[in-house]
């Protein structure tokens, strides 16, 4: 990606994939992504925000030369995950005389992961709040842990009113333009599948740090992936509204079937719930990759996993399934498991005890033996009046 200008003297210098399709070896990425990271030229010293994954150093360190920046007085790093600090120990031996500027938490994990305890002189550490001169233009950090990892901060350069939020607010969507375009639904599908994966488990942390972002009111948001925000940004209200505290009035029913049981018994459902003028999405899992599903679940106050049983358990896809759903935390507020076996089964547990941790009302199942029968469909009926009643309340 060629280094762009985003106002005097701060520019981005990451990288760009735009053949990546998947994220952390779980969420495909079908729009590629960015890997950002800025440089911040004052009157008196030079400092890089973040680097990029270790694969990319021929880009980087090209965009580096072309802004023909032989001497760097800082590295500042706003997270310790690989795909923002791959670089760091090339980027010491390129210039030893940069220091690395983070926090306590970031320093540890950099140490642990990079093994840099020969480069520990190196590291300033800084707090919440602290900030450091590069003569006419100031950076000041703003510690905000869990979005997305404990070590995560915030970097501003107060006089240019720019705010570097590393994953925050960031998407996987390789794009020419350097801002968003908050009119682009593709844009927005990557915004919600990203949130959604890497998010979506914090968030609690996600509304705080929302509010830090208005009392800074920053013009500009360059976050660590995809394209820079600028204020006010749609990304931004959406980020209100996926991370609240309420569901919409949703259902999605997530199934797999081996013999036609299953799925019948989702359809039945699902047309009772549409009968009943409640939203609902159904979703085969053979046939639906993790981002969408994460994508679904953001906002439903209800989701059933439907399953057949092989080998007395949850078919293996189901059980990815609830494991996804419980490791993102969505918001949802009632929980059902459906599904048909043959001589014996433990899915209704075994998944009970997966989605547990949630917290959400576990609705009585519907778990028959063989074909649906008479009783089957009564059930599932009695489910979707549950569903209904719930959801008339939310
Ligand atoms: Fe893009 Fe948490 O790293």
């Amino acid at each position: 990606m060629a280094t762009r200008e985003i106002c005097d003297r701060i520019y981005s210098v990451g990288t760009i994939d735009w053949d990546l399709r998947y994220f952390d070896a779980i969420m495909p990425t079908p729009r590629g992504s960015s890997y950002n990271a800025y440089l911040v030229k004052g009157s008196k010293k030079t400092a890089l925000i973040d680097t990029c994954k270790p694969n990319d150093e021929a880009d980087f360190i090209t965009n580096l030369m072309h802004l023909e920046q032989h001497v760097l007085d800082y590295i500042v790093v706003d997270h310790a995950e690989q795909d923002h600090s791959g670089l760091l120990p090339l980027l010491l031996e390129v210039y030893p005389c940069a220091k690395i500027v983070t926090n306590e938490i970031c320093k540890d994990l950099l140490l642990a992961m990079h093994h840099l305890e020969e480069a520990e002189e190196r590291f300033i550490t800084i707090g919440d709040k602290e900030t450091l001169s590069l003569g006419d233009k100031t950076l000041k950090f703003h510690l905000t842990p869990w979005v997305h990892w404990p070590d995560t901060m915030f970097t501003e350069v107060v006089e240019d009113r720019i705010l570097f939020t590393t994953d925050f607010l960031g998407t996987h969507y390789a794009a020419p333009a350097l801002y968003q375009d908050d009119e682009n639904p593709d844009y927005l599908e990557a915004a919600k599948r990203y949130y959604a994966a890497i998010m979506m488990p914090f968030q609690s942390s996600v509304q705080k740090h929302l509010e830090l972002i208005d009392e800074i009111g920053p013009k500009i948001i360059g976050p660590s992936h995809g394209p820079l925000l600028k204020m006010p940004a749609k990304i931004f209200d959406l980020y209100r509204d996926w991370s609240d505290d309420n569901p919409k009035n949703l259902v999605i029913v997530a199934y797999v079937s081996m013999h036609g049981s299953t799925e019948l018994m989702t359809k039945f459902l699902v047309d009772e719930l549409v009968q009943r003028e409640v939203p609902v999405q159904q979703y085969n899992l053979l046939e639906t990759d993790t981002g969408v599903l994460g994508s679904a679940i953001v906002d439903a106050a209800t989701i059933i996993v439907a399953t057949p049983t092989i080998l007395f358990g949850p078919h293996p896809v189901a059980v990815n399934a609830a494991y996804l759903i419980r490791a993102l935390r969505p918001k949802v507020k009632h929980l059902g498991v459906i599904g048909s076996y043959g001589w014996g089964t433990n899915a209704v547990n075994y998944l009970g005890e997966v989605l547990a941790p949630l917290g959400a009302e576990m609705l009585d199942s519907v778990y028959i033996k063989g074909h649906p029968d008479d009783e089957a469909i009564k059930a599932l009926h009695a489910m979707a009046d549950a569903i209904e009643q719930r959801h008339k309340m939310l």
